[in-house]
């Protein structure tokens, strides 16, 4: 392919790619298969590699991720970032109308009701048609900069159809988590030992906030944008406003209706709280906003909020039931979970028998007796919760519920670290369940996916004394599972294939298999291919685990705990022993072409001409050298490009570190 032809061919894929993207993720319409538009992205992929001089910014190729955020910029918001009033009754509502017919007496007032998602708010900027900022609420003030973490977002159109858009605008909406993606989030949480997300929105707002935008990209996020902001915007009413968004590209439910009486809204609203559980995401309320543009800057606003919009808010729906016992319940990590086992009522549609209580602090928080009238609630949350207790049906001598203090497994004495709400068995190597949920873990389909292994099989070779930790599964010996009743021949032998088969599993999976808190598949992946093995790993300090990526502090303290204790260590050795792979393959490793740039640690700001940013990291690494994320005493270079971060230039002159732009790094190369 020539120059010319291969430069036309990429413009050509952009604009399908984007086409396709905006008839899936917008319009829910998909036109071809989802193997199809993986063929034309790979092909942009493979192109854009080959002639990295024509990567722009709003290329669809850019919505993997990739890049690292280690600490976000704060950004002042432009306008600022308003929270609405709330309601939560038909006479609130209506006061809100009157309040406005009032302010403007004679005139009809028509109301847009639309859905109040539940998810993070977001501010978009759009510069010529392009993504430039997207910043999250903070304070209303001043918010983060997460712009690319939200390039992932597919809805969120990087470059905006058609040619009728104002020059620069911001719009704002709300970036949300579907509810099947959620679950499958926590289903991942779980998995390492982290405690599960409460519901899709803060699920959404941890992910929003992740340092690797290529994990944002697989969360897939979605938004919904209700709000347009900029200098004499042509529209005279909130409705054309939506509809113009819409026909740029962006995200708009279709679920608004136009009302022309309070009635009409009240309609809406008893519609929605009844089929809202249909939908596909969460969301808590409805949001009324006067229609007429004209009519909204005549209202105004309070210190707080528009007086011409307000929140209405569902009501979670509750339930009173009885209170019958608290059980205790210990996870892989030695976590204890209490739990309220409760007289069986019906809860929005199913029926509620057990509640978390979370931790000591929420037991003693509600004041908790035996056999109390208690309130559940189920909102945003998969599990219910407990509210509140009915005080007044509180029997006299109802005694007091007191969180325990040793392990309801193994009797060990509870601990509970400084700064944590959960208390944990110390028993790591003694207590049952923990033994079990490790070498659950450690089998696992994500880990070392040993079939024979099941969970049934786990618990009984735990209890046959078979099994103490996950080094054990090595010495299995055949005569041994033949001794137990349930095994033949057959079943003994495949147990034993499938062991010898994970001999042969990769170094990425074995580290995620054996159970460092916090390392979950995606992280144990970064490790295995920043370090190489584990011996580089367990050599590593807290400071050369955070070069990393996605390693913060707590990951790090997490995996020098774990090659602290002792026990761990001999398990890895017997492991070793028994021929796991404890390093990288040759293959597996990422690309490396020269050690040009060995030893120094180079920060990247700003854009540049000849690669792209992403791409610059790169060849960083595959030099030899390392990406630092902000300047320190110890960067090397900061390499400045175009609208370089002014703070990262400061930085630079404070520490003397040299400053490069583009023509002196491609030298730095070629030397
Ligand atoms: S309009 C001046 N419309 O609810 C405020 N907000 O408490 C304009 N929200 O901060 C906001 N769905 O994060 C608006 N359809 C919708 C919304 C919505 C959810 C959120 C938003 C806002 C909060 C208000």
């Amino acid at each position: 392919m020539s120059k010319g032809q291969a430069e036309a061919r990429i413009r050509e894929l952009r604009e399908s790619i984007n086409e396709h993207n905006y008839m899936y993720y917008v319009l829910n319409e998909p036109r071809i298969s989802d193997r199809d538009f993986d063929l034309l992205l790979e092909e942009l992929i493979r192109l854009e590699k080959e002639h990295p001089e024509w990567v722009t910014e709003d290329s669809p190729s850019q919505r993997v991720g990739g890049e690292v955020t280690k600490s976000f910029t704060t950004v002042r918001h432009k306008y600022p970032m308003l929270s609405l009033g709330n309601t939560y009754s038909e006479l609130e509502l209506r006061e809100f109308h009157e309040r406005i017919i009032k302010l403007i007496p004679d005139e009809a007032v028509e109301y847009v009701c639309e859905l109040k998602f539940d998810g993070v708010a977001i501010g978009l900027q759009y510069l010529n048609g392009k993504l430039k900022r997207a910043v999250t609420r903070g304070d209303g003030i001043q918010g983060d900069d997460v712009t690319a973490n939200v390039k992932t977002i597919q809805s969120i159109p990087l470059k905006l159809r058609g040619n009728k858009f104002p020059e620069d605008f911001e719009i704002r909406g709300e970036i949300i988590l579907p509810r099947a993606v959620f679950e499958k989030i926590n289903e991942e949480r779980i998995d390492i030992g982290e405690s599960p997300f409460a519901n899709p929105r803060n699920s959404a707002a941890g992910t929003l906030k992740l340092q690797d935008s290529s994990e944002v990209a697989r969360r897939k996020l979605d938004c919904f944008l209700y709000a347009l902001y900029g200098e004499s915007l042509p529209f005279h009413t909130h409705l054309e406003a939506l509809k113009a968004a819409s026909s740029w590209g962006f995200k708009i439910s279709a679920d608004h209706v136009l009302c022309k009486s309070i009635d009409e809204v009240l309609h809406y609203i008893e519609k929605w709280d009844k089929e809202r559980e249909q939908l596909p995401f969460d969301i808590d309320g409805v949001v009324v906003k006067v229609n007429n543009f004209r009519q909204q800057e005549e209202l105004g606003f309070t210190a707080k909020s528009p007086r011409w919009a307000i929140a209405y808010k569902f009501k979670a729906e509750s339930a009173s039931t009885q209170l019958n016992s608290v059980t205790y319940q210990v996870g892989r990590t030695g976590a204890i979970t209490p739990v309220a086992n409760l007289e069986p009522v019906l809860l929005a549609g199913t029926v509620v028998k057990r509640a978390t209580l979370h931790n000591q602090d929420q037991i003693e928080k509600l004041d908790l007796h035996l056999g109390d009238t208690v309130f559940v609630e189920k909102g945003g949350e998969i599990i219910p919760k407990i509210t509140g207790v009915d005080l007044k049906k509180r029997a006299s001598k109802a005694p007091k519920i007191h969180f325990i203090h040793a392990c309801p497994e193994c009797k060990s004495t509870l601990l509970r670290k400084e700064g944590e709400a959960q208390h944990y068995c110390p028993n790591e190597s003694g207590c049952p369940p923990q033994i079990k949920g490790r070498i659950e873990h450690f089998t696992s389909r994500k880990a070392m996916n040993i079939e024979g292994l099941g969970t049934e099989t786990i618990d009984l070779f735990v209890e046959k004394g078979l099994l103490k930790n996950v080094a054990d599964i090595y010495d299995l010996k055949k005569e041994e599972i033949l001794g137990l009743e349930r095994f033949g021949e057959k079943s003994a032998a495949n147990i034993l294939d499938g062991i010898e088969a994970s001999k042969k599993i990769p170094f990425e999976k074995v580290l995620f298999a054996i159970g460092i808190r916090f390392v979950g598949d995606t992280v144990a992946r970064k490790l295995a291919r920043h370090f190489g093995s584990i011996d580089a790993l367990r050599a590593a300090d807290a400071e050369k685990l955070t070069e990393a990526p996605e390693v913060g502090q707590k990951i790090a303290a997490s995996i020098l705990e774990f090659f602290s204790s002792p026990v761990n260590l001999k398990i890895l050795e017997r492991l070793k022993a028994h021929g796991l792979q404890f390093a990288m393959k040759e293959e597996e490793m990422p690309r490396r072409v020269s050690e040009k740039l060995r030893g120094l640690t180079i920060v990247i700001s700003g854009t540049f001409t000849r690669h792209s940013r992403d791409e610059y990291k790169k060849i960083i690494e595959e030099n030899g050298g390392k990406n630092g994320s902000g300047v320190t005493r110890k960067t090397d270079y900061l390499f400045a490009g175009e609208d370089s971060g002014p703070s990262k230039l400061e930085k630079a002159k404070e520490y003397n570190v040299k400053v490069i732009d583009e023509e002196s790094f491609l030298k730095l190369l070629e030397a």
